[in-house]
């Protein structure tokens, strides 16, 4: 699991609240006895608060873990209830005005690495449900490192101006023209799951670009790829079923989640009802993107005979000389979106590094794939990764040696 998180700043929205609220106290959260002490916890999942205000195999919710973001690191702060280095003496506007608007409790802007662009779109009885259920919690006695952000960025004003660009603050208004499952979809992908935050692409301030909304984004060292319904780049193939299933197992019958996405799938999607995942998979099915009508320009025939027989050698043996793979262990290179993706950094890296895929309850262990950066040199990586672009009926730019050598330097000294 990374260490550190990556995540480009963030992106947008959310409401609909199916649980009853109840009067929290402090205590134990029972269920029942504290509705909404657990209607809290389940938001929490949904919004994976403890994914980046905990360090692995550290004091959950007790912060200092690094978010990775393009202008520097930023270490989460302690969000138990402790009360000097905690949240347990803030007041409720506090802590709604730090989730929701990114304002902290001395008055000074948060950095978008905590997505309270997406947390706006909650509701105020959401977020404090998410503060009963943090309250329930253990005080841990923490305080955290300095921020690392550097020069304009570690003065927190920047940030007004960040805000007055791409923030749009306020709750999830739903679509009353559409379903109630299609706006339970869309809030949990806009708000709590900040789903853009990843899948959106940054401007270079790390603002959203809108107009492409979830068309795929590079994070350091990896490519989220196209989630909308593209068929040539995005999930335009996949059912909802593969949709839901990939967000409780990690796998599907297409691939396997790595990296950035197996942690949310392992902290978050995979425990998320199956209702809300499959209100995911509907809202996502609906969202247009763009079809890429011209293709690529066709690739040469020395590179797909040069790829081909690293193909045979090195990858049939698991992905089959079909592409196919074998489904819910190797996954499918000849359906795969996310191998002709635009943008191959994942892709890459994964045949450079190798990839361990998450394992969930559903299926706990997960199988594994070797890493080539000993034995393929840039041009041979990006001549197998382009035979892979361009066969069993799939057409994609070829990959260039230069993007393997960027990935091959970005990702060498990480440990993750
Ligand atoms: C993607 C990573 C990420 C996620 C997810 C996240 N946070 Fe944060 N959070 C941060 C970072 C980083 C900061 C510090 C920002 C700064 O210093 O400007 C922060 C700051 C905060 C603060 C301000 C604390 C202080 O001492 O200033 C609160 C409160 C908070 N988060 C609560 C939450 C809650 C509640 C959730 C889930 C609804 C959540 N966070 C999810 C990264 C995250
Ligand atoms: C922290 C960053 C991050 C967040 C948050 C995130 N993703 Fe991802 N996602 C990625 C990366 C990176 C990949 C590519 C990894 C891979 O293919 O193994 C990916 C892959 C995927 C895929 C597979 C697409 C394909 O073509 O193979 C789907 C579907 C997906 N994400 C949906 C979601 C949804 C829905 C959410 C919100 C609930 C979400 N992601 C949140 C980073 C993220
Ligand atoms: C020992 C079996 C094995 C071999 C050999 C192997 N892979 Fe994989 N490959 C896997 C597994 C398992 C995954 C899924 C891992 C994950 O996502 O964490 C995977 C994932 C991938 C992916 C990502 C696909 C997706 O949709 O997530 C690509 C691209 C890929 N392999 C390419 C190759 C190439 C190119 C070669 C040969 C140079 C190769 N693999 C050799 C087992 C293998």
């Amino acid at each position: 699991m990374p260490r550190v998180l990556r995540m480009r700043a963030l992106a947008c929205v959310a409401l609909l609240s199916h649980f009853a609220i109840g009067s929290a106290k402090a205590g134990s959260p029972d269920p029942q006895e504290f509705p909404q002490i657990e209607r809290g916890r389940y938001l929490s999942v949904l919004s994976d608060c403890g994914g980046c205000h905990t360090v692995p195999g550290g004091k959950p919710f007790a912060g200092g873990r690094a978010i990775e973001t393009p202008f520097g690191n930023i270490v989460s702060p302690n969000v138990t209830p402790d009360l000097e280095t905690g949240i347990g003496a803030w007041s409720d506007e506090q802590f709604d005005a730090a989730v929701r608007k990114g304002i902290g409790r001395t008055g000074a802007h948060l950095y978008p690495a905590m997505p309270y662009n997406a947390y706006t779109r909650m509701s105020r009885d959401d977020v404090m449900a998410i503060r009963a259920y943090l309250n329930s919690l253990e005080p841990v006695r923490q305080t955290r490192d300095a921020n690392t952000l550097p020069f304009p960025f570690n003065i927190r004003s920047v940030m007004v101006v960040w805000n007055a660009l791409y923030f749009r603050a306020g709750e999830y208004k739903p679509d009353l023209a559409k379903s109630a499952e299609w706006n339970r979809g869309k809030f949990i992908v806009d708000g709590p799951a900040h789903c853009g935050a990843c899948h959106t692409p940054k401007t270079r301030l790390g603002g959203d670009r809108t107009d492409q909304y979830m068309q795929g984004a590079n994070l350091q060292g990896w490519s989220a790829p196209d989630i909308t319904n593209a068929k040539g780049t995005g999930l335009g193939n996949w059912t909802d079923g593969d949709i839901a299933l990939y967000l409780k197992s990690g796998h599907n019958r297409i691939t396997a989640a790595t990296g950035p996405m197996a942690e949310a799938v392992e902290l978050s999607t995979s425990k998320m009802t199956d209702r809300d995942r499959i209100a995911i998979a509907t809202y996502l099915k609906s969202v247009p993107g763009q079809e890429n009508a011209s293709g690529p320009a066709p690739i040469d025939t020395k590179v797909m005979a040069a790829g081909g027989a690293i193909y045979r050698d090195q990858c049939s043996a698991c992905h089959a000389i079909d592409g196919k793979g074998v489904p819910h262990l190797f996954p499918s290179l000849a359906d795969s979106s996310m191998v002709r993706a635009l943008d191959s950094t994942t892709g890459i890296r994964m045949v450079l590094r190798g990839a361990r895929s998450v394992g969930t309850k559903d299926e706990p262990t997960a199988p594994g794939m070797p890493s080539y950066a000993w034995q393929l040199d840039d041009r041979q990586v990006a001549d197998v990764l382009s035979f892979v672009r361009n066969s069993w009926g799939g057409a994609a730019a070829p990959v260039d040696p230069g993007d393997v050598a960027r990935v091959r330097s970005q990702t060498a000294m990480r440990n993750d």
